[in-house]
């Protein structure tokens, strides 16, 4: 039996979250360059994306390019730039069809403009979709994204348009980059590596995290059966008991 023919149906994680690694590693045990690992990772996001669309997972959310990623060479950061915007720019139509949301979260002021442009006319155009909501977080860290929260509520708390003993998890939950979106479900991270790496740490406090071995440019559909197979097994606690869960 397939991993795919094991999911339950009537457990699907509502919203999954991917650290998308080992690009480079897979491109280096085929004697190639980088950028050719690149190239089939964003093939590697087209399967995945139809793969939640078909089982009707919600929020698929994928880090594709960190606040550090910004170190890396700057031919690769340049490649991965414009890699990406124009994989989003043709992946409009099929969004369409496939009544698939675009959603980037991140520091935008960091992209040039010919990406930031590209990425609003993607969300623009696929804003009145309902299904699957796919949100790309890019330029983005999660520490980024808390000062950032934290600058906010306190220009706020200045201006006296909230008092500090207003301030709960809520509120910071509503000042974040994902406002709105419900946390993780799930968090797989590719490419045998075990970090959270800046990426969404505070939505990430209860979610079930799975690692695999398999190189991004590797990971399909039935490697994300088996991580969701492995998720229905688990049971989630949120800090209760066994016994106050089976209730
Ligand atoms: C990590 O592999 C991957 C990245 C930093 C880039 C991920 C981006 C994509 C897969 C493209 C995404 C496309 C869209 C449309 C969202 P790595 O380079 O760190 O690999 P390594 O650890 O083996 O060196």
């Amino acid at each position: 039996m397939t991993y795919r023919e094991q999911i339950r149906k009537d457990r699907i994680p509502r919203h999954i979250a991917i650290i998308m690694d080992g690009n480079g590693r897979w491109a280096k045990a085929r004697g190639k360059e980088r950028f050719f690992g690149h190239q089939n990772g964003v093939l590697a996001v087209d399967k995945i994306t139809v793969a939640c669309v078909e089982l009707g997972v919600e929020y698929l959310t994928l880090y594709a390019f960190s606040t550090e990623n910004w170190n890396r060479p700057t031919a690769e950061v340049d490649f991965l730039m414009d890699l990406m915007s124009e994989a989003i720019k043709k992946y409009i139509e099929k969004a369409c069809k496939n009544n698939v949301r675009l959603l980037v979260i991140g520091d935008m002021s960091r992209l040039t403009d010919k990406s930031r442009n590209n990425l609003n006319e993607a969300m623009r155009l696929t804003e009145k979709n309902d299904g699957l909501k796919l949100v790309i977080a890019l330029s983005y860290s999660s520490r980024w994204e808390i000062v950032d929260a934290v600058k906010k509520i306190a220009e706020k708390a200045k201006s006296g348009e909230l008092d500090p003993s207003q301030i709960d998890e809520d509120l910071v939950s509503n000042h974040l980059t994902t406002a709105g979106i419900p946390d993780p479900d799930l968090m797989i991270r590719t490419s045998g590596e075990y970090r959270i790496s800046n990426f969404l740490m505070w939505q990430l406090s209860y979610s079930e995290l799975y690692f695999t071995e398999t190189l991004w440019p590797d990971f399909d559909e039935e490697e994300l059966s088996k991580a969701i197979v492995d998720y229905q097994k688990r049971e989630r606690r949120f800090g209760k008991t066994s016994e106050q869960i089976s209730k």
